[in-house]
């Protein structure tokens, strides 16, 4: 069908355990990889976060859906640092207090974030992107053009395989389609070899056959890190949901699979009602 195939073998990451970025180690051995409790965001008196409390496994895919203004771009924002919130406490494993921690300390510690938007490096190429990919990576040789071990570029290769972008490394980024852009930025976060991915409308702008690959790659992606994606189209949603967490006015309506939630009144409810 595909003539790419993402790599379905999860084996990347062969330094394991103790290749974690930060001083301290995530610890996971108790429960969930992120924990927010009674979060709450006020933009001018208005909550877009209310006392919102929510449980990210490690390894798991979470789908996070509600209708526009739900709060889930706020959500993403508290979780990296961007937004400070009034109240609440945000966690990364047991131990490390995020709101202890700055934009680049989080990004650092193993949070990254995929937005909307692919800014990938059009005039340079995929391999080159990746190469910086490294670059930003602050545990490697801290220029962009020295020769990269051959690990590195086992890594690189690795990495494009996954995205189904191996036969692609010489190309300029700029000619690839919009959604190779979506996936060589994710591959590029892989680089970094992140512990928490947060992606934002994946698929918007996409073709069908880009749609089925990127759920694909999704699937493929969870077990190694967590991922929660947030996604206004359902039919993608479906297609690659484990468990849906519905937001709705800045709180957590419900979660379940996605027949629970789509058969829960209260959620047909806030998507017909207006
Ligand atoms: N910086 C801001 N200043 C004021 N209001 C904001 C700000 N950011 C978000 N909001 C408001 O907070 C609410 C939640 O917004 P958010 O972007 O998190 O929703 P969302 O669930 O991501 O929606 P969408 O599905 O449309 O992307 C919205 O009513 C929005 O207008
Ligand atoms: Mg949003």
């Amino acid at each position: 069908m595909n003539q790419h195939t993402f790599d379905l073998s999860g084996k990347d990451n062969k330094t394991g355990a103790g290749s974690l970025l930060v001083k301290g180690e995530v610890d996971t051995r108790h429960g969930p990889i992120l924990y927010l409790e009674d979060v709450s965001v006020s933009f001018d008196g208005f909550k877009a976060l209310n006392q919102l409390s929510l449980y990210i496994e490690a390894g798991e895919l979470r789908c996070l859906i509600g209708p526009n203004g739900a709060g889930k771009t706020t959500l993403m924002d508290v979780i990296t640092g961007k937004t400070r919130p009034d109240t609440g406490s945000v966690f990364f494993g047991q131990t490390i207090d995020l709101l202890q921690m700055d934009e680049p300390a989080i990004a650092q510690a193993g949070i990254c974030r995929k937005f909307q938007k692919p800014s990938v490096f059009d005039a340079l190429t995929v391999f080159e992107n990746m190469e910086l990919a490294l670059k930003a990576d602050k545990r490697t040789w801290p220029t962009l053009f020295h020769r990269l071990t051959g690990e590195q570029t086992d890594r690189i290769h690795e990495i494009t395989g996954t995205i189904g972008l191996s036969s692609s490394h010489q190309l300029r980024a700029g000619i690839l389609s919009h959604g190779q852009k979506q996936w060589l930025e994710i591959g590029m976060l892989l680089m970094q070899e992140p512990k928490v991915m947060l992606v934002d409308e994946p698929i918007a702008g996409m073709t069908h056959q880009e749609v089925e690959r990127t759920a694909e790659l999704l699937l493929s992606l969870q077990g190694q890190r967590s991922i929660v994606v947030v996604e206004h189209d359902m039919e993608f949603v479906r297609s690659i949901a484990r468990k849906v967490t519905v937001l709705h006015e800045g709180s957590v309506l419900t979660e379940g699979t996605m027949d629970e939630v789509q058969n829960d009144p209260r959620v047909i409810q806030v998507y017909l009602g207006g």
